[in-house]
């Protein structure tokens, strides 16, 4: 039975760990078709909406190639500033008026709670692709899916998330999501950039204790996934606090020195100067077969909402 139809994704804390196993294992079998290797027509007539009130590249264009890749189609707002919402419209509003043109929405909000708003406004799906510092939960399966391909398993992984731990929306629902999946967590970031407290609480209900470190040296060596993440500069409301924390880390070949062998590193992306280029070619890197992922996992929760996971027998 799929439970997923027509139910929105905001959080990752509205999916099981059966659900989002769901999507993991659908998201495997979509691989080749990911990348072109087979095709199919599956949801022809179907339509996506992408609403987009932030940046993005990734997230955007994968729902977007996803969906190509699914047969359907996609209409777009990637420029507010071309929509009503400059003549004052509310996001309750242009969501009433979207889901009578697409079958599920896609939403980007620099405010937090926008996806909820929207799911409240609409009888269709909606799906949340980052609101403000909150959540970002398919970038989460996405990276769930990317550390079970990269090491044949989440339990028992030992986990290091650095850098903008608090305004990092990926941050925050990826270690609830690997707390559910008995992942070991460690939180590196300065002071004033540590895990929200009430992220921190979620990890403890689900029977984990994180430990907390400001220096990533001193952690690096147990690592089997290292998450590296972007300051969010657009989220400092001061401009002087991010100068001051702006450049506090970099992961480099020489820090990698003190690493096991198969230690992977990702980075939801974009990276700003937090991973030097000479990383890339090391067998540690992992961040651009992690933005591939982006496309099978984004299909399978597509055809999860949609219900048509079944219409091709996949
Ligand atoms: C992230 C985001 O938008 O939260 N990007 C993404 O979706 N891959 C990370 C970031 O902007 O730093």
């Amino acid at each position: 039975m799929n439970g997923f139809r027509n139910s929105d994704v905001v959080s990752i804390r509205d999916l099981s760990k059966e659900r989002i196993g769901q999507v993991l294992n659908l998201s495997e079998k979509m691989i080749p078709y990911a990348r072109g290797e087979k095709s199919t027509k599956v949801l022809e007539g179907r339509i996506l909406a992408n609403l987009f009130f932030e940046p993005s590249t990734r997230t955007r264009l994968s729902f977007e190639s996803a969906m190509a890749r699914l047969g359907g189609m996609v209409l777009e707002v990637s420029h507010p500033a071309a929509t009503s919402v400059v003549k004052g419209e509310t996001l309750a509003d242009t969501v009433r008026m979207v889901e009578s043109y697409a079958d599920v929405i896609v939403l980007r909000h620099p405010h937090e709670g926008a996806a909820r708003l929207a799911a409240h406004f609409s009888s269709k799906p909606v799906i949340n692709a980052g609101d403000g510092a909150g959540q970002h939960p398919t970038q989460t399966i996405l990276d769930l899916f990317t550390i079970r391909r990269e090491k044949g398993k989440i339990e028992g992984m030992n986990v290091v998330m650095v850098g903008d731990l608090k305004y990092g929306r990926t941050a925050h629902s990826l270690a609830e999501a690997l707390a559910l999946f008995g992942a070991e967590l460690t939180f590196v970031a300065p002071t004033n950039l540590q895990m929200p407290r009430e992220t921190v609480k979620e990890v403890e209900r689900l029977g984990h204790k994180p430990k907390l470190a400001s220096k990533l040296e001193e952690v690096i060596s147990r690592a089997d996934v290292l998450y590296v993440t972007r300051i969010q500069r657009e989220r400092f409301p001061d401009p002087s606090e991010y100068l001051k924390v702006a450049g506090s880390y970099r992961i480099d070949n020489g820090l990698l020195r003190e690493a096991k062998k198969d230690l992977i590193v990702m980075h939801p992306l974009p990276r700003v100067d937090e991973i030097a280029p000479e990383v890339d070619n090391t067998s540690h890197a992992k961040y651009f077969q992690q933005a591939f992922n982006g496309v099978p996992v984004r299909m399978a929760l597509l055809l999860l909402v949609l219900g048509a996971e079944a219409d091709e027998g996949f």
